[in-house]
């Protein structure tokens, strides 16, 4: 069983700023649909290595889907792996293996209005939603971009483009951590109290994330107004074989797990399950899962075309929302306590806790 990925042509790539470049990849009419996307998702690139044969990270579309353009930003890590070879290795006319989008840091609503924060690289899926929000969308967006000074500013003249054209729609402010010091929760919460029923949308490094977030749990953003992009390196190999891959997570999760007294990889009930599952406008039952594989895999073998990236617990790519029963995840990187307080749970780490399960997919 083999991740279907898709070598794709790279038609352009922009020097953004002097650690950043913008990929712009050619989708041939008959993967237009395979990579269909909405604001705030992201592609899982196959990046080459000498040393293990690829590393797969994820990058988040910085183009907005009716621009019919598929493009992503990256931002060199120090010392990252992945991001410098891009970087300086990349260039048109190349071809990388690619997954199609996921992710579920989208909004539903393109009419709302939004509040965006990003800090650096958090920037690329933030510029789609804002992008869609002003070009497709009725409401007000406001965004508040950190940065560490002006030279590391991504998308800095189309951001003053869109706000010259939209001006009674769109607000920018800028953020410079070497004149203002880092944000604190305290300014930020100060900065969101003025647009308490926007709709927010947060990306970038941790400490940011946390500070934004807490912010506006302080103001009482209520959870479906709050969402949130954790940008993490993908440990394993979503484009390998399939049983490869799982065959190396589970002899390092047992060399993880080997103290645990609850381990979380043994189903806390035996088969067989009744699953119920709503994905793309369709409806699925089974009744027979027996717990020992994951769900994600279960649903695989079922014929189902269930969404997924990692299989690690990493992306968030195969969210679903428990309907009926509950599962426990045996991996999570991605989910906050809101996220699984609201039903939020990862299909590639799913083990069933009830004898009868309903999810959807449709968020
Ligand atoms: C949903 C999502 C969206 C994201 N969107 C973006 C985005 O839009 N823009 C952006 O810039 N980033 C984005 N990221 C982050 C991105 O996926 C990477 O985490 C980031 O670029 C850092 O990767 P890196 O390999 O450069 O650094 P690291 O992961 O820190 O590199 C070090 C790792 O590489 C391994 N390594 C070292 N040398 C080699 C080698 N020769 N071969 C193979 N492996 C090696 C090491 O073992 C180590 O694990 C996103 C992440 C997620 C989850
Ligand atoms: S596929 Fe990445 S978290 Fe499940």
């Amino acid at each position: 069983m083999t991740t279907e990925s898709y070598q794709l042509r790279v038609a352009d790539v922009i020097e953004e700023t002097e650690d950043a470049r913008s990929i712009v990849f050619e989708v041939p009419s008959e993967l237009q649909e395979t990579f269909a996307y909405t604001p705030g998702q992201f592609l899982t690139v196959a990046v080459p290595s000498e040393q293990t044969g690829l590393a797969a990270r994820c990058y988040s579309l910085s183009s907005a889907p009716h621009s019919g353009r598929h493009q992503i930003t990256v931002k060199r890590t120090v010392d990252g792996y992945a991001s410098n070879w891009l970087v300086q290795n990349l260039k048109p006319g190349d071809t990388l293996r690619v997954l199609p989008p996921s992710g579920i840091f989208t909004p539903k609503d393109v009419d709302a209005d939004f509040l965006l924060f990003a800090a650096g690289s958090g920037i690329t899926p933030v510029m789609s939603i804002a992008r869609t929000a002003l070009e497709k969308g009725t409401g007000k967006v406001v965004l508040f971009y950190a940065n560490e000074n002006e030279s590391s500013v991504i998308f800095a003249a189309q951001l003053r483009e869109l706000a010259e054209e939209y001006a009674d729609r769109f607000t920018v402010v800028h953020w410079l951590v070497s004149v203002q010091g880092l944000p604190s929760q305290q300014k930020l919460a100060t900065f969101a109290t003025y647009f308490s029923s926007y709709t927010a949308f947060v990306c970038g490094p941790g400490p940011f994330m946390k500070a934004t977030t807490d912010a506006l749990k302080e103001l009482g953003f209520p959870r479906d107004r709050r969402h949130q992009e954790k940008f993490v390196s993908l440990g394993g190999n979503p484009f390998g074989d399939v049983e490869e891959v799982l065959a190396a997570q589970k002899e390092l999760k047992e060399a993880d797990d080997h103290e645990d007294t609850d381990d979380a990889s043994e189903p806390a009930v035996t088969g067989p399950i009744a699953v119920e599952v709503e994905l793309d406008g369709e409806q699925y039952s089974f009744d027979d899962w027996q717990g020992d594989k994951v769900l994600l895999e279960y649903l695989e073998e079922k014929g189902v075309d269930a969404p997924f990236s990692c299989r690690e617990g990493q992306c968030s790519a195969c969210a679903c929302v428990m309907l009926e029963g509950d599962v426990r995840l045996q991996h999570n990187e991605v989910l906050d306590q809101d996220d699984l307080a609201d039903g939020i749970r990862l299909v590639c780490q799913a083990k069933p806790v009830t004898d009868r399960i309903r999810i959807s997919y449709n968020g």
